[in-house]
């Protein structure tokens, strides 16, 4: 099975630039071959369906919720959308390829007010028999990545909305699969950005959109979080699935919880757009040093040769001009941090922990008397209406049960979702962009347009409009 894994990203690679420019995948290009490469990763492809800006559909009293992946991740989902309660989501059905992982969840709910979905388990593609159900309007993914976009797919051409994971797609042919998919069936298909729900993130963004960080130029961004462990653990990932991606590729590989925020502070998609990026790794070293300490019978033991430089760097330019530097770290005892850095003409923050600087004060940071008030000022509505059940529920420090929360409710009172199949593509695709410009000598590479234009209206984002 490992080898599935190992063969399927060769073949999703080669494919991925094959697939631009019909060349092999290779790691050395001629000038000609360059300039192909570059131009075909932000060519954008014809429109199969309409665009789904702000796409609304009819009130959805009682949210039927289909899961498909019910791992570390899929088990929380189950976790939270029980915990939105009956009156306003139901579960119906779950589905695990393995027995004994759904039935974790079927038992938590089962002890946890009583809801029973039914399970699907035990073939790899169970998950369409859930997706064929009437009763279903929405299907939250939480499978590995490769398998993100089939599913999705296969989702919405079933007629259902789609909630997927982070990152949505692996390659730029899978963002516009998502995308043309959901045009042509006018679905709904939402990236689980989990952290754009962080009470710090929305007060932020509520500070940004009353105007107090003035015009937007900068900002710094992050996935920094230590997972040696997990990554070299036998049981964590469902058969170390993850660990092959660090194996065999290299580029930032997991963007979004950085990146997703930011793009909502600067509008991306709603007036502004990324342009092009550039990206630089660093070598690779911890993954070969950790191989070391594990057991001899972990498929990764002493295993050298991992493609995934330990610190990789992107420099993201958007159309406006405002740069962004993000970073992805995985495998280096570097504290956790996702940065959340803006600098504006008025005022700029950091997170880590979170200070704020405002013109007019005196320099440095504010004091933590006059930091509680713009807290307190500034909060975010939605925070503010959840913060006790966020509290009492949990999940990354409640931004998880605010983003079900607040999905679900959307679907029942008819308002369109706050994130889009474009923010989606948008915000995935610097993963296979970065890969290009660190396989190319971290080359300047253009992002492709996924709204075809229509970035240029300055949209009011769904949750700063109530
Ligand atoms: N937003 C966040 O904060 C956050 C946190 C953790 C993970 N994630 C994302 O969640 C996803 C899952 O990560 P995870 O840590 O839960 O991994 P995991 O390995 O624990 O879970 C994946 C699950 O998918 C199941 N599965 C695999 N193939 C299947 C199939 N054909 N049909 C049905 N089920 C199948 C596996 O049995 C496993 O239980 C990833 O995309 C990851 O990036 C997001």
């Amino acid at each position: 099975m490992q080898n599935k894994f190992k063969r399927r990203r060769f073949i999703k690679n080669a494919a991925a630039l094959a697939a631009l420019v019909g060349l092999p995948g290779k790691n050395s290009f001629a000038k000609a071959e360059t300039d192909d490469l570059l131009d075909a990763a932000c060519r954008s492809l014809p429109a199969k369906g309409k665009p789904v800006f702000g796409l609304k559909v009819p009130p959805i009293k009682q949210v039927g919720v289909g899961i498909i992946g019910l791992g570390n991740r899929g088990y929380e989902h189950a976790r939270l959308i029980n915990a939105v309660g009956l009156e306003k989501t139901k579960l119906v059905a779950i589905c695990d390829i393995r027995p004994e992982i759904a039935k974790r969840s079927a038992d938590f709910l089962k002890e946890n007010g009583g809801q029973e979905p039914q399970v699907y388990s035990g073939k790899a593609d169970d998950w369409k028999q859930l997706c064929q159900r009437d009763d279903i309007d929405l299907v939250i993914i939480a499978t590995h990545w490769d398998e993100h976009v089939p599913m999705a797919l296969y989702a919405m051409q079933q007629g259902k909305h789609v909630a997927l994971e982070v990152p949505a797609a692996l390659t730029i042919e899978e963002c516009w699969k998502l995308v043309n998919t959901a045009e042509e069936t006018q679905r709904n298909c939402m990236m689980l950005e989990n952290v754009c729900y962080g009470n710090e993130e929305l007060w932020l963004l509520n500070m940004v959109e009353k105007g107090i960080f003035g015009t937007l130029t900068y900002a710094e961004c992050a996935y920094i979080h230590d997972l040696r462990e997990l990554l070299f653990s036998k049981t964590y990932y469902y058969k170390q699935w993850r660990t092959y991606h660090i194996l065999e590729r290299d580029g930032n590989l997991y963007p979004t919880h950085g990146l997703g925020p930011v793009a909502q502070y600067m509008g991306v998609g709603r007036g502004d757009r990324f342009d092009f990026l550039v990206s630089m790794s660093s070598l690779q070293a911890g993954m070969d040093a950790h191989s070391d300490t594990v057991e001899p019978d972990n498929d990764f033991y002493k295993k050298k040769g991992f493609k995934h430089g330990d610190i990789n760097n992107c420099l993201i330019k958007t159309d406006k001009g405002r740069s962004i530097l993000l970073q992805h770290d995985v495998v280096s005892c570097r504290p956790y941090n996702r940065i959340n850095m803006l600098t504006g003409t008025k005022a700029f923050h950091k997170g880590y922990p979170s200070k704020l600087s405002i013109n007019g004060h005196a320099h440095g940071f504010l004091s933590d008397d006059d930091y509680k008030t713009y807290r307190e000022m500034h909060a975010h509505p939605l925070w503010e209406k959840l913060q006790k059940l966020a509290e009492k529920n949990g999940g990354h420090g409640g931004m998880d049960f605010v983003m079900l929360w607040r999905m679900i409710d959307c679907f029942n009172r008819g308002l369109p979702l706050d994130m889009d199949v474009y923010d989606a593509a948008a915000w995935s695709v610097v993963t296979p962009l970065s890969e290009l410009s660190v396989q190319l000598g971290s080359v300047p590479v253009r992002f492709p347009d996924f709204t075809r234009g229509g970035w240029q209206e300055e949209r009011k984002l769904g949750v700063m409009a109530g």
